[in-house]
């Protein structure tokens, strides 16, 4: 509930955006506002603790089936990344095609596209690197001569959209190469649920710090005045959406300014801050084919925790 005390107007779409989600019933903050500098350092940390096992095993993934991949892709290929880079991933990717055409990563930060680019020439000096600068989301342009790209978008991003957003970007996607193309489209894997609670709770705290992190960016960036130590972070399977979901939870009622409004909350309510989305195969092969995807092949790991899918356009 905001109150009507004092009744500024939003000033950006980032603070409008704020109160919308927390104006709610159930209280929502969007995900993206992880990534401040400190988020993406966390998010990288939590990418090595032991119980996040999606990049570990997407990787081991890689480095078993990229031969075949690379051979059934074929010669001089563009490879097209939504992301300014997933590292190594796409550093061993890179390493494996055979004489790439060039790379394009796509980021609505030109800054960071930039120095990513600039980083990747230094790696690859053969490479043509012809970054854009883009929201991926909306419906964009490829380069010119940029022709049957390769789409490479790992680490389960996808995830990390609703279900029927994830397939209206899947159908976006499908547009780039215009008719022609193919995806690689690393997904996280149905498992035991005590498995995905634990990738999201580590003892660690690394993905707490993550997950109140955002109230720290949001205190700086939209005029909040979140008092992190009155919220803790909880992340719970949901099954009727196949989702992780991750709260903060508020620790007493209290009462938080946000862009000039007052935003009540109740002692133990939940503000849901993110969805991690797990799939099955065979939801994965449908979803692609509801949005113009035939499925070439899926490469697992043993467990059959996370999937890399090799998807062409129809
Ligand atoms: C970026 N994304 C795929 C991660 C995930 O697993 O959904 C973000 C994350 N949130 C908590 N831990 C990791």
């Amino acid at each position: 509930m905001t109150s009507a005390k004092h009744q500024p107007l939003p000033t950006s779409p980032m603070q409008s955006e704020l109160i919308a989600g927390l104006s709610r019933d159930r209280k929502h903050l969007p995900s993206k506002y992880f990534y401040d500098a400190r988020g993406a350092a966390l998010f990288e940390r939590i990418c090595e603790l032991p119980e996040y096992y999606p990049t570990r095993t997407e990787i081991a993934i890689l480095r078993a089936h990229l031969p075949t991949l690379s051979a059934q892709l074929g010669p001089q290929r563009w490879l097209v990344e939504p992301g300014s880079g997933s590292g190594l991933k796409t550093r061993l990717l890179l390493e494996a095609l055979d004489q790439p055409a060039g790379y394009v990563p796509i980021d609505i930060s030109a800054a960071q596209l930039h120095s990513y680019a600039q980083e990747l020439r230094a790696d690859f000096p053969q490479l043509n690197v012809r970054p854009l600068s883009a929201d991926f989301t909306a419906d964009l342009r490829l380069p010119p001569g940029v022709e049957r790209p390769v789409i490479w978008f790992p680490g389960s991003t996808l995830g990390n959209f609703s279900r029927p957003d994830a397939q209206a970007f899947l159908r976006r996607l499908s547009r780039w190469g215009g008719g022609a193309g193919e995806l690689l489209l690393g997904v996280d894997l149905i498992k035991p649920v005590e498995v995905l609670e634990a990738a999201y709770n580590d003892p660690a705290g690394v993905t707490a710090s993550f997950n109140l992190n955002l109230l720290r960016h949001l205190n700086r960036e939209a005029g909040c005045d979140f008092d992190l130590s009155q919220f803790r972070h909880q992340a719970l399977w949901n099954p009727e959406i196949g989702a992780i979901q991750m709260f903060l939870i508020s620790q007493r009622e209290q009462q938080v300014q946000v862009a000039g409004q007052s935003v009540r909350l109740a002692r133990d309510e939940a503000i849901c801050t993110e969805y991690s989305h797990k799939y099955t195969t065979d939801q994965v092969a449908q979803m692609g084919q509801a949005a113009g995807w035939s499925l070439r092949a899926v490469y697992t790991d043993p467990k059959r925790w996370f999937g890399v899918f090799h998807l062409e356009c129809v």
